[in-house]
């Protein structure tokens, strides 16, 4: 499933998969998740792809779901694309790195809890907006965050929805490391090298043993969470929310309750 905003290719063991869609500042829309889960499972069975390498473009990763999509092409069922690429990511046998350069906002931050390795830039910022939205968290964070960054800090992110900056996000452990800007690309390059040079079967059951107890639990609350992301979705107040994006302007307070 080709799709013009997700680019991939695989160079020297490593699959890069770019968000590249910056007119709307990298959100994503059906036909990306469809896409991004069809090169996930393509990179589970080439021999050529030893690691995965997720970025955007200098000054954004993603600004996380399309909001069109979200009131146009909502993710109903468990076949939605959305699903089948949080599935893709949850399940990946073989090590995902994500680059981050600006901002990773929604699915940008909560697909990174899925991710073997994260760096990003000094200027880049992380957000979890789902309840400013009127919706709740997916892609397994409300397990996983809590479990990454500790259950203060994930009730803070997540019911603030406030950015953190890449050092706070290195602080609690949400990502890896951070460099200049202008390194990001070729530190997340070098160490997908450094990966895809490794033992092949001991880094892959390494990552298998590392997500074992875990992927069980996950899978259940993605579950949970898109029943009650479903309904949010459909609820008058997110309807408001995400209009008054789309009209560009601010949602009608006597609207949100
Ligand atoms: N869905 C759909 N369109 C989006 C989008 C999204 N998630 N994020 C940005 N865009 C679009 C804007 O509507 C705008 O489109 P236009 O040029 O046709 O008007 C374009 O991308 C540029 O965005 P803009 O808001 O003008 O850029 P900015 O630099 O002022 O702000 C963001 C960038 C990312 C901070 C801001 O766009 C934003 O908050 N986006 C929504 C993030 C969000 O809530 N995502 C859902 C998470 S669950």
């Amino acid at each position: 499933m080709k799709n013009d905003n997700i680019v991939t290719e695989v160079t020297e063991g490593v699959q890069r998969i770019e968000i590249r869609r910056p007119e709307k500042k990298n959100a994503l829309t059906v036909g990306m998740y469809a896409a991004m889960a069809d090169a996930l499972l393509q990179a589970e069975t080439d021999r050529d792809v030893r690691v995965i390498l997720f970025h955007g473009q200098a000054d954004i990763f993603t600004s996380g779901n399309d909001i069109g999509d979200f009131l146009q092409n909502p993710a109903n069922s468990e076949d939605s694309p959305v699903f089948q690429f949080l599935r893709a990511l949850m399940h990946a046998k073989k090590p995902i790195l994500a680059a981050v350069t600006g901002r990773a906002i929604g699915i940008g931050t909560t697909m990174l809890l899925h991710c073997d390795y994260v760096v990003a830039g000094e200027s880049a910022s992380f957000s979890l907006p789902f309840v400013n939205l009127a919706l709740v968290p997916e892609a397994g964070s409300s397990l996983l965050l809590p479990l990454v960054v500790g259950q203060k800090r994930a009730s803070e992110l997540l019911l603030f929805g406030d950015k953190i900056s890449a050092a706070e996000a290195c602080d609690i452990g949400l990502i890896n490391s951070v460099v200049a800007d202008v390194d990001v690309g070729s530190h997340a390059l070098a160490k997908a090298r450094i990966l895809a040079a490794k033992p092949r079967a001991a880094l892959l059951a390494t990552k298998s043993l590392l997500k074992r107890a875990i992927v069980p639990l996950v899978e259940s609350a993605m579950i949970e969470e898109a029943h009650e992301f479903s309904d949010r979705l459909s609820s008058p107040e997110a309807k408001e929310v995400l209009s008054a994006f789309l009209e560009k302007r601010r949602p009608d307070a006597a609207r949100l309750d």
